[in-house]
């Protein structure tokens, strides 16, 4: 059942959390000279009209990207994650999680975009044409991870951000992740989940035991959520989360304060919070 389209929600709220934190994985890498590869599971279009009908539609945007891109932020990380999307708000356009990396990067990392739906998978590789480090994979992102992963030198992150559209893909994750992490140890992995009310049905609570599930696997492991006070859309989803496993040094200090500055813009109730689940020995 792939019937989950991005261009929906790109440059949502839980689109600014999940980018404006893989933006901070990304930087840091970027400190050491040495090379690295990206890996994004679940890629997307890679870019998005948002003048066009599916963005109007929902208008999630404007509570997202909208809602920040005029304001003139003092957080490093909220600047630079304005940078990026600047040139493709100039064109009415948002990037998704392949182009935020792909310009974001000063030297030219091999980045692995893995894509299963057709229509995506063939908009993503005319979005991604003109990065010659981009490969472009039109297979399942899980089953693609385990068998790209471990990267020459270990040294790298994943990007797992799926729709969630059936209930097993929650369980599914994390059979992958420990995969993964078996000849992989240390690989800082960015998980993306929604937060779910009682309204979501059986998938209520599925989110917190995946996340549960992933910490105790890591060395160390924090959430990053954001919460709105408004739950009545979207089958009842009243927030957003990343899980950030092996994270680098001190990028929870860095996300919170990006978000912190981030919320000030946003609909009036949202609130930011990040939690330590496991610390590094
Ligand atoms: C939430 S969207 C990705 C958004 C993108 N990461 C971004 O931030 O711009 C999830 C994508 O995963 C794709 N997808 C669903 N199941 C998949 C699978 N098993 N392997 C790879 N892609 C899959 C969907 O077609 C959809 O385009």
């Amino acid at each position: 059942m792939l019937s989950y389209k991005h261009a929906f929600h790109a440059g949502n709220f839980a689109d600014v959390l999940k980018h404006l934190s893989w933006l901070d994985i990304i930087g840091y890498l970027e400190k050491k000279p040495k090379p690295f590869t990206l890996y994004d599971t679940h890629s997307g279009a890679g870019l998005y009209q948002l003048n066009d009908a599916d963005a109007q539609k929902t208008g999630e945007y404007k509570t997202g990207i909208g809602a920040i891109q005029a304001h003139q932020f003092s957080d490093p990380l909220v600047k630079k994650y304005l940078n990026v999307c600047q040139v493709f708000l100039g064109r009415q356009q948002y990037p998704g999680s392949p182009l935020i990396a792909l310009s974001s990067l000063a030297r030219k990392e091999a980045v692995e975009l893995m894509e299963l739906h057709p229509t995506e998978y063939h908009s993503l590789k005319a979005a991604c044409s003109t990065w010659p480090n981009a490969h472009v994979h039109h297979r399942d992102g899980l089953e693609g991870i385990i068998a790209l992963t471990p990267p020459p030198n270990k040294r790298g992150a994943i990007l797992i951000d799926p729709a969630y559209e059936q209930l097993s893909e929650y369980t599914d994750i994390v059979k992958t992740v420990s995969q993964v992490l078996r000849r992989w140890r240390n690989a800082t992995i960015v998980i993306w989940y929604p937060r779910l009310s009682a309204r979501a049905g059986n998938k209520s609570g599925a989110s917190e035991k995946m996340v549960n599930a992933l910490a105790e696997q890591a060395g160390a492991a924090f959430t990053a959520e954001l919460t709105m006070t408004d739950d009545s859309k979207d089958a009842g989803m009243y927030g957003t989360g990343v899980l950030v496993l092996n994270p680098p040094w001190e990028s929870d200090v860095r996300i919170s304060a990006a978000m912190q500055e981030v919320v000030t813009q946003m609909p009036a109730g949202t609130s930011f919070a990040c939690h330590w689940l496991k610390r590094a020995d």
